[in-house]
Order: structure tokens, then sequence, then C-alpha cells
């Protein structure tokens, strides 16, 4: 094996993908996910390449700072690509306890590791940290994010990473640790969790369920459908500059409301229902509090410097994905059950 590398998160929604194209296309690398299987963790979106040789699983809960060290000395990672994360803004806002010792404190304990395991030959090593446009906070009608627009979260979410953002400049900074770091805007696709707008809408449109659109829908999100994230990362992981910082973005700015009547046309094709249909379950409700009015990135120096574009058109991306979601209801109905049952009733019995 020419390289061993720890992705945590592996069985989340963008670290699932990421995991299935390093297993695919890079054989001669033993791919550990490390992950520790909350609401948004699924298996079964491996189970695909669950049985490859290259490919190990690891329970890891990344809080635990002795669970993490023993996973470390097991395996004496060159790599390590950051995806593990409380990842749902408005998850952020009920309780914002658990982003703080998920995201905060076990990147931590990652950087800890990476530090103490790689103390006698930094050279080679890798720790690659995902993060998120957000931490940018909010723009306003004009202008995009760029690498040196200054931090300014809002939400618990993105306050969260931002600070996960910070302890990996520093501990690079003050320790030397070979570091990268990319911000992305929204993803979307097959996998995602659907308490996220685009497969929510998708499971409420298909189960003629109101769609809840937060105020007046006039949010602005640049999409990227979760393949081009994931292609995206391959590049940073093995061509991008240790301690550099790369955005990631679709270039592909919606306004929910825009977005979400879309999907219903696409679903009332789909579903063979007249023209018209799904629109009437839009029910405008309470906004999220805080809510940032648009993200939109400038991913122009991963594009020139690394030569990445993004490949499905926005209407093909997302023709796919309602297509993943309409036939993979089985997948659907489980991770619908149990504790997303619950909190989907808290959030939305009040709106
Ligand atoms: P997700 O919520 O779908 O998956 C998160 C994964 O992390 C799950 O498998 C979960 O089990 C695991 N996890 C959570 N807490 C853990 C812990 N304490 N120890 C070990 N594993 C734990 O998230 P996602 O949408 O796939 O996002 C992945 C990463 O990408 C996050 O860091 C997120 O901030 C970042 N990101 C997401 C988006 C997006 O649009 N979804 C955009 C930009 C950046
Ligand atoms: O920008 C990157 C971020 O995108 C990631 O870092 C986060 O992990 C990811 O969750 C996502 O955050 P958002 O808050 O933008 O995504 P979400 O799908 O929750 O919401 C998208 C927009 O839709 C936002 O303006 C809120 C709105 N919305 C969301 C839901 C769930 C609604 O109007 N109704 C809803 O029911």
């Amino acid at each position: 094996m020419k390289k061993t590398i720890l992705i945590t998160g592996g069985a989340g929604f963008i670290g699932s993908h990421v995991v299935r194209r390093f297993v695919n296309h890079y054989p001669e690398y033993l791919i550990v996910n490390g992950d520790k299987l909350t609401y948004a963790g699924n298996l079964e979106n491996l189970s695909d390449i669950e049985s490859r040789s290259n490919y190990r699983f690891e329970k890891i809960d990344i809080v635990d700072k002795e669970a993490v060290a023993v996973l470390f000395s097991k395996y004496n990672f060159d790599g390590v690509i950051h995806l593990a994360a409380e990842s749902h803004v408005d998850r952020s806002i009920t309780g914002p306890d658990e982003f703080v010792f998920t995201n905060i404190i076990g990147t931590v304990n990652l950087l800890n590791s990476a530090r103490s395991s790689w103390k006698e030959s930094p050279e080679g090593k890798q720790f690659y940290h995902i993060s998120t446009d957000e931490v940018y906070g909010s723009l306003g009608k004009e202008g995009l994010f760029t690498e040196e627009t200054a931090y300014d979260p809002k939400s618990p979410y993105s306050a969260s990473k931002a600070s996960s953002d910070h302890l990996v400049r520093a501990y690079n900074h003050t320790f030397g640790i070979p570091v990268i770091i990319s911000n992305c805007s929204n993803n979307y696709g097959p996998n995602q969790f659907p308490e996220k707008l685009i497969p929510l809408a998708i499971n409420n449109i298909k189960n003629n369920k109101p769609i809840p659109v937060y105020g007046k829908g006039e949010n602005i999100r640049d999409w990227l459908y979760v393949e081009d994230h994931a292609s995206a990362i391959d590049l940073i992981f093995h061509k991008g500059k240790t301690g550099e910082t790369y955005n990631i973005g679709g270039n592909n700015e919606w306004k929910n409301i825009d977005l979400i009547l879309l999907l219903c046309s696409i679903l009332d094709r789909k579903l063979k229902r007249p023209v018209g249909t799904s629109e009437k379950l839009i029910t405008y409700v309470t906004d999220r509090p805080g809510h940032d009015l648009r993200y939109a990135i400038d991913s122009s120096k991963l594009q020139t410097e690394l030569g990445w574009s993004p490949i499905p058109e926005f209407a093909v991306g997302l023709e796919k994905t309602v297509d993943w979601y309409l036939s993979n209801e089985k997948w659907l109905e489980r991770v619908l059950s149990g504790d997303y049952g619950k909190y989907y009733d808290q959030m939305y019995s009040g709106r």
C-alpha cells in the first residue's frame, strides 16, 4: 500500500462520495473510514465498496481523544481527510453543544494525534480539513467569497467550523503540521440526509406533504453537485499546496423559492402529475433565526491553479438527484425512522 489515509465522516453524505472515489481510483491506498455513525452516518451509503481489500471501517467518536490516539497508532496514517462534523445549521440552533464537541474538540483531537504521529517525519504527510463557505458569513446582493474574505460566522454551526479552521491553521503555524483547508458551498446529490433543503423538498413533494420555505424564500445559495466536491477534494489532496486554502463552489446561485419551484416542476413531470400540482405544497414558515441571506463562492484559484471545474449542468445534476431519491425509497424510509422522526416533529410542529 502506497499510502494509508484516514477519511473521517466517511459514512455521511459527502464523506461517502469521497470514500468511494478514493477506494475506486487508488487501489494502492488503504482507505480507513472513521465514523461515529450518528443519525447522519449510514454505512448503507458504501455497501458497493465495503468488501474491497483497500477499505476498512472503524467506528470512532472523534471527541474521544484516547480512541483517536489508538486509531492513529494502529494505522500510522500518511494523510487525513477530515469531514466528520455536525453539519446542519438548524440543529446547531436547537442544540449547539454537540457542534462544539464534534467540530472543535474532535478536530483538535485529530490534530494532536497527527502531531505526535508525524513529529519525526512530517514530510509527505497531509492533514486536509474540509470546511464550509459559511465561515465567511453572509453576502449582500453583490460580491463573492474569496480565500481572503474575513471570517464572520453567524450560526453556532458556522462558528464551530470557523473555530476548527483557525485551529488547523494555528497547528500549521505553531507546530509545523502540514495542512490544507477547503471551503465549499452548498452540496446536493444522492445520499444527502433529508433534513437539508433539496432532499427534504423532494421527499415532501413525493409524499404530498407541505414544503417548508423559511421566511420569504429569498435567501440565495450556490449549489454544487456532490461528486464535483469529491473531485475537488481528490485534486486538492494530491496537488494542493500545503498551508493553502481553496474555495470550492458551483458558480450556481439560486434563490430558495426559485429552486423549489424548479423541483416542483421536475417532480410533476416525473410523477406524471398535472403541471402546477406540487407548487401548491409550498408553505411559508417562520424564518431560521439569524438566517444568512446569500452565499456565493469565487473558486477561480482552484480553477486556475489546479485546473478544477465542475461537470454536470445544474439541470442535469438535479434530475439525477431526483431520480436517485425516487428510486431509493427504502434508503429514505430507513434514514427517516428513529431519531430523525422526533427531530422533524420538533422542528416543524410550531412553524
Ligand atoms: P453529514 O452530516 O451528512 O455527515 C457527517 C458525518 O460525520 C456522519 O457520517 C456522522 O456520523 C459523522 N460524525 C458526526 N459526528 C462525529 C463524531 N463525533 N465522530 C465521528 N464521526 C462523526 O455531513 P456532510 O453534509 O456530508 O458534510 C461533511 C463535511 O463537509 C462537514 O465537515 C461539513 O461541514 C462540510 N461541508 C458540507 C457542505 C454541505 O453542503 N453539506 C458544504 C461545505 C462543507
Ligand atoms: O454553504 C455550505 C453549507 O450548506 C454547509 O456547510 C452545511 O453543512 C449545509 O447544511 C448547508 O447549509 P444551509 O443552511 O445553506 O443548507 P440547508 O439545506 O439547511 O438550507 C438551504 C437553504 O434553504 C437555507 O437558506 C435555508 C432554507 N431552508 C432549509 C430547509 C431545511 C428552507 O427554506 N426550508 C427548509 O426546510
